[in-house]
Formats: structure tokens, sequence, C-alpha cells
């Protein structure tokens, strides 16, 4: 009997639970073994559960028994996550996780502490919720060349932008029902500022080229400064405004990575990608584009992807699956102000006609964006220039006194 210990019994943590107890004899089938969730780590008390009995609060009770052999770590944050699996996986212990930002920062580290006790060190739920994607990119695509990976790595942002553009619901309003429905972070601001996107791309960007990529090294925006205005002209202009996070080899080694919001055009893939559900394309130099599609968070989804890695770590006692990447120098990720971009832009300008004069002299042939019942301002696109170029641009045009309203990034995926 392999016993397994569970810490945190959170929204994802009730869902393990809810998942291993409801499918057990066919995950017991699947895995090979029998298995049995012995421990639940939790500081408080849940008296009127049926497995009220399991719940400890001591983490030395699951590191001091030889029994327990797989580790569920669904705590998030780092303090004491951090402490726990590293010390799990020091004792011999297979660890499964769904916390992004545990990996994220310290995913180097403790995969080679795992490489150094012969265990498993597995993350699927880390990366679009219940999608599958980390396996399929370091094995089904292991024989290509990853020359881009474009998504929507964050539900809860999906969710508020979807809502935003299809019923004009307020930002705060559709934040409040992310929550209720338990796609939110515990502090939404890592959803609504781009941290838990970038996080994903941290993971995502190591996986795929083998170093790790640090959440300080990717430029990152969230979506709390987009207005009802900026989505009245993504519509005019036949798009919508996704929340995407993007890594890409540079042909010099170095990698550009960034999350942002950005115009896409309606026909792109990800365009549909609405709700909750996240979509991650993966641009390989054999299979072309893959996109992967599903629920990127919740419960039952996170779960799904949490006690798929359980099985998968208790069918690899003996020999540990190969997933690894070294830490990376200093100038791995370059400055995104060298790489080119094109940007929409709103300035407030009495007339139109002369903003767009001055903004040309400026840019260069921009494409003005007209959008009925606004006035007091011109927007436009940018032709593709290095991001530095475009940021003092708009410098200039600040000093001419036409103040930047938004700006927002265009995408062609
Ligand atoms: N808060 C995250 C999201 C949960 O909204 O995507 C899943 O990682």
């Amino acid at each position: 009997m392999i016993a397994i210990a569970v810490l945190g019994h959170g929204t994802v943590g009730s869902g393990v639970l809810e998942v291993f107890n409801k499918n057990h004899a066919s995950i017991i089938e699947k895995a090979g073994e029998e298995m049995e969730i012995k421990y639940i780590l939790d500081r408080r008390e849940f008296p009127d559960l049926p497995y009220h009995d399991k719940f400890v609060k001591d983490f030395e009770v699951i590191l001091n028994d030889p029994d327990v052999r797989v580790v569920v770590e669904v705590m998030g944050g780092l303090d004491p996550a951090f402490d726990f699996v590293l010390r799990s996986l020091k004792a011999g212990k297979n660890v499964v996780t769904s916390n992004k930002e545990l990996v994220a920062v310290h995913g180097a580290e403790l995969l080679a502490a795992a490489h150094e006790t012969n265990v498993n060190f597995l993350f699927e739920a880390s990366v679009g919720g219940g999608i599958p994607i980390l396996r399929p990119l370091s094995q089904c695509l292991s024989a290509n060349r990853i020359v881009e990976i474009a998504g929507i790595l964050n539900g809860t942002t999906n969710f508020i932008l979807t809502k935003m553009f299809r019923e004009g619901v307020a930002f705060e309003d559709a934040l409040a029902l992310a929550q209720k429905l338990g796609y939110a972070e515990r502090n939404p601001a890592a959803d609504v500022e781009g941290d838990d996107a970038c996080r994903k791309v941290c993971i995502l960007a190591s996986l795929a080229y083998g170093r790790h990529v640090y959440p300080q090294n990717v430029h990152t925006e969230g979506i709390t400064h987009i207005s009802a205005e900026d989505v009245h002209y993504a519509e005019a202009w036949g798009g919508v405004i996704k929340l995407i996070g993007r890594v890409k080899k540079l042909d010099d080694g170095r990698l550009f990575a960034m999350v942002s919001p950005a115009f896409i055009s309606r026909e792109s893939q990800l365009a549909t990608v609405d709700d909750v559900f996240n979509g991650i394309m993966v641009r390989g130099d054999a299979i072309g584009d893959v996109v992967f599609y599903g629920r990127g968070a919740g419960k039952l989804p996170t779960a799904s992807a949490v006690v798929a890695d359980v099985i998968d770590a208790v069918k690899h006692l003996a020999a540990r699956k190969y997933i690894d990447w070294e830490p990376a120098k200093d100038g791995y990720v370059c400055d995104y102000l060298e790489v080119p971009a094109s940007m929409f832009v709103r300035v407030t300008a009495r007339s139109r006609t002369e903003a767009l004069r001055s903004v040309r002299g400026l840019l260069g042939n921009v494409t003005e964006l007209v959008c009925p019942g606004v006035e007091n301002e011109a927007a436009f696109i940018t032709p593709m220039l290095p991001e530095g170029e475009i940021v003092r641009a708009l410098q200039a045009l600040r000093a001419l006194d036409y103040p930047i309203l938004s700006t927002i990034r265009v995408l062609d995926y």
C-alpha cells in the first residue's frame, strides 16, 4: 500500500480528495498499486468531513513516515511550501504540485534535489489547470525545436475580459464572480497584474528551452488598466483583447518572454478562447502550430491534473521520469525593448488630424483607428518597430501635449 500525503485542503486540495475518492477503483487500476491518502496537512479543522481523521497539523509526521511515498503540495505560495517540498524530495519522497509560484521561482533547485534522490517532481497542474501541456511539451513534442509558445494562461483574467466584451460587465464585478467560482488566486492581484501568467510563462520557457527563466526577467503587464473604450476600439478593429503570455527563442540563443494584454484578430485561434478556458499555442519546427485548449482553473480541472501526476509518480517509483532544466546565466532573457512590436495607442487630442500629423512625423506610417462615439482623442496602430523606439516616440508625443491614454500590443497569432 502506497501512502500519499496532501499538503493543503483549499480549493485544489479538496478537489484532489474528491477526484481520488470518486474515481478510486480506476485510479488504483491505472497506477497498478494500492494507494491511500493517509494524511492531509492543514492548520484548520474539518470535523464534518468523512475523512476528518486524516488531518494533521505537523509536517514532521508526514516527513518521518516511511510509508508516505508521494507528497502532494497544493498549498500555494512559497512559505512554507518550498521548505516542505525540498525536505520531502531530500527524504526520497516523490512530490506532485500545482504551485506555479514554487516551480517558477525554485524549479531548477527542486528538480536537482529530485535528481539527487532519484524521485519524481511533477507539476502538470501548474500550467493550464486541467489541460495536458507540460507532458506533451516534454515528451510528445520532444523531436521539435520549439520556435515559440503563446497562450492565454490565466483563467481569471480571461473570464473577466470575456465578461467585459460580451456583457459589458464592470471589471470589479467580473473579478468578484471569478473569485466566487474558485478561479482566482488567494490574492487576486496575482491574476489581474499578470503575475500568475508570468509564472506559467517561466515554467513553459524553462521546460521548452532547458534553462530556468525567472519571473523577474519576464516583462509583465496585467489587465487593470483596460478600459471600456479599449474594448470598443478592439471591436472596431476586428478583434478582441486577451492577456497573452509568450516566449520565443531568438537567433542569438537568448529568449524573449513577455506577459501583456494584446489585440488579437477575431480570426486567431486564441480569440475564441473565452471564459475560464486557456489556450496554448506551441509552434514547433516539425509539427507547425499545435493548440492546447481546456479549463485553465477551478477545483476539479486542476485536481484532475494533480491526481494524474500522482498516478504517474506511483507508476515510476523505480525509474524516475525525465523532466529537467538547468539554472540560467544573467542575460539569458533579452530586454523586451530590443524586440520589434506593433502597438495600439490612444492619445487625448482636440484635433485628430493634427495629432495624427505629429504621430506620423514621429512613428511613420501608422494606421488610424476610429471608434464611433469616442471623441477628443486620436487612436492608431504603429508599424512594427523595436519597442524602445515606440516608447521614445510616445515620450516625444507626450511632450507635444498629447497625453497617452493607453497602449496595447497588437499580435498576429
Ligand atoms: N488563478 C489561476 C487562474 C488559477 O485564474 O488561471 C489556475 O492556475
